[in-house]
């Protein structure tokens, strides 16, 4: 019971809170996999222009694929991290030569690729093709164990397949693109690191750490 309330009304609230973003606005794996690996270690106003800009030079997969490591680099500049862009560029390579440039329709396989671990497989998985993976980083972990109230520590690996355990659960029950998406958007806009806006939060109700007046101290990470 639970666990259907709780997806019924994080999807409500997306499908109408939701932020205008240009990652949004299609359904196309290579589009939502250029955003995922840009945001993994930067933020969305930051990674915004730096999107659009990436998309007009390589507005598809075969095109990036074609392009020199050189000139990939040049389109990252400022966002540091390279290591994400080579990998991605390798791994676009590698489906151009093994998947004739399309995106494998399988999160196994697409998880093969250089670069893709657990979370951006499963987002781009489940964001494009509406597959049941858990898309499980920070973001998530701090939501989830607010609302859980789950005290492990989240460093530790064992502790975000816990995570993904309850994320898989939850996919049962709800479209998985508009879902995972609202777990990320809900740490975003609401339950945010510092200041959460409870007041707001679609899911307050529902919410064990705010019953026990705990929310500010989760989720608990012992490795700064
Ligand atoms: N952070 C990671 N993935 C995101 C997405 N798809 N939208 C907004 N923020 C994100």
């Amino acid at each position: 019971l639970f666990a259907y309330q709780f997806t019924q009304d994080l999807v409500d609230w997306y499908e109408s809170e939701q932020r205008d973003l240009p990652w949004r606005r299609s359904r196309d794996p290579y589009r939502i996999w250029i955003s995922e690996v840009m945001l993994q270690q930067t933020r969305v106003d930051t990674v915004i222009p730096y999107y659009e800009n990436f998309l007009k030079k390589f507005p598809t997969l075969p095109a990036l694929a074609n392009a020199h490591e050189d000139e990939v680099l040049k389109a990252w500049e400022g966002l540091g991290y390279y290591s994400r862009a080579r990998n991605l560029h390798g791994a676009v390579k590698e489906i151009a030569a093994s998947y004739d440039g399309v995106v494998p329709n399988d999160p196994d396989k697409f998880r093969e690729l250089k670069g893709v671990g657990p979370y951006t497989g499963g987002a781009v998985m489940s964001i494009a093709y509406d597959f049941k993976e858990p898309a499980v980083d920070g973001n998530v972990m701090r939501v989830l164990s607010r609302v859980l109230y789950i005290t492990e520590d989240i460093s530790k690996q064992k502790t975000r397949k816990q995570f993904e355990e309850h994320v898989r659960e939850y996919l049962e029950m709800t479209e998985p693109s508009k879902f995972n998406q609202a777990l990320m958007e809900l740490g975003a806009l609401i339950c945010k690191p510092k200041k959460p806006d409870c007041e707001q939060c679609p899911v307050s109700k529902l919410c064990v750490a705010r019953e026990k007046g705990v929310v500010e101290q989760l989720p608990i990470k012992a490795k700064k």
